[in-house]
């Protein structure tokens, strides 16, 4: 079947790397990219209720470049056998639109009334999209994800706050980029937010920091979400193997300290180097993480055998800009 996911503008190259890597994962691909919107074939378009920076996916129906053909294909529709109860016809314009499109979810509603379905504009059970940017798109809303959903789980949300933690939707498509289906480590879990966003998706999660109290706390965080598949333990992040003896991981994802603070035993950068070397050691899969951008981990990762398969840059603010990494062994 045919999917589209809108992804949000903020980390827009991160979205749809991490479309493409659950396309993957349910058996797809991504094929046609326009502007914030992100289309393909899939065969289990479920995947994508993982997503995280995306605003919303669903079914697709049609593309094309003409306003007639659009209207024809929606008269020759069978609405009855794609709408359950009301709906509405929402429009976007995204801002590479390039057809005039002012009225067309109104002429849409118009066939499908006209085939006997009701339209309740302020609660549809149905919401029929059209987005316009190069191309016209036409597609039936499966998910949308609302920000108060992350929002609910930023850091000053959790029960044991620290203002460390990377925002829940990153957090998410980070988790999303190793293409983990069973489990994931966080070797510098802090709080735990990472692990808050993959256990909720239904992986084990397994987490360590060098500090107790970081531990304790990314317990009552996970417990407090509901999630109670986690292993976690007070260990350090350059000797992974001294923590869970024997055991190699389908994934890690996890976002280091930044600066060179008075708990590392080491220079930022030898941290950085000794963790990967750790990872790279029980790893099985991929690795997403997170550096300051002043850190160029190509050449160290790369040095320690890893393959970079991509990565992000954000600018957070002033002093501090990153990049998300994602790495295979
Ligand atoms: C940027 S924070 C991680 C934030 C986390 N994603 C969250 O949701 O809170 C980095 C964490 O790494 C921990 N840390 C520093 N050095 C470490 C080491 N050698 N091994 C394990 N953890 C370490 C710090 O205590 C801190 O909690």
């Amino acid at each position: 079947m045919f999917y589209y996911v809108e992804i949000l503008g903020t980390l827009p190259e991160m979205g749809k790397a991490e479309v493409e890597a659950l396309a993957e994962l349910g058996v797809g691909n991504v094929e046609k990219v326009d502007y914030l919107l992100v289309s393909g074939s899939v065969k289990h378009i479920g995947v994508f209720e993982r997503l995280g920076l995306a605003h919303e996916y669903g079914l697709l129906l049609y593309e094309g470049d003409d306003i007639k053909d659009i209207l024809d294909f929606a008269k020759g529709l069978e609405w009855r056998n794609i709408i359950n109860g009301t709906f509405a016809v929402r429009r976007e314009r995204m801002r590479n639109c390039m057809h005039e499109v002012n009225d067309l979810d109104k002429k849409i509603g118009g066939i499908i009334h006209s085939q006997g379905l009701r339209v309740n504009l302020s609660r549809p059970d149905t919401v029929v999209r059209v987005y316009c940017g190069n191309k016209i798109w036409l597609g039936i809303r499966i998910r949308e994800f609302k920000g108060k959903e992350f929002e609910d789980r930023k850091a000053d949300r959790r029960p044991f706050s620290r203002p460390i933690a990377l925002p829940p939707r990153i957090a998410r498509a980070m988790v999303n980029l190793t293409k983990a289906t069973r489990e994931v480590l966080d070797p510098f879990m802090g709080t735990g937010g990472m692990l808050i966003e993959a256990g909720l998706i239904g992986l084990k999660v397994y987490g360590l920091d060098i500090r107790e109290d970081m531990v304790e706390g990314a317990k009552i965080n996970l417990e407090y979400y509901g999630i109670r598949d986690y292993v976690v333990k007070v260990g350090d992040a350059t000797k992974i193997e001294e923590v869970f003896p024997g055991k190699t991981f389908e994934a890690v994802a996890t976002d280091p300290p930044y600066g060179n603070s008075t708990t590392l035993p080491m220079d930022r950068n030898e941290l950085y180097k000794r963790s990967l070397e750790s990872i790279h050691s029980v790893l099985e899969g991929r690795l997403a993480i997170a550096f300051p951008a002043d850190f160029d981990a190509r050449d160290v990762a790369e040095s320690i055998g890893f393959k970079v398969l991509g990565r992000f840059y954000q600018r957070v603010h002033s002093s501090l800009s990153r990049y998300f990494y994602v790495m295979e062994v």
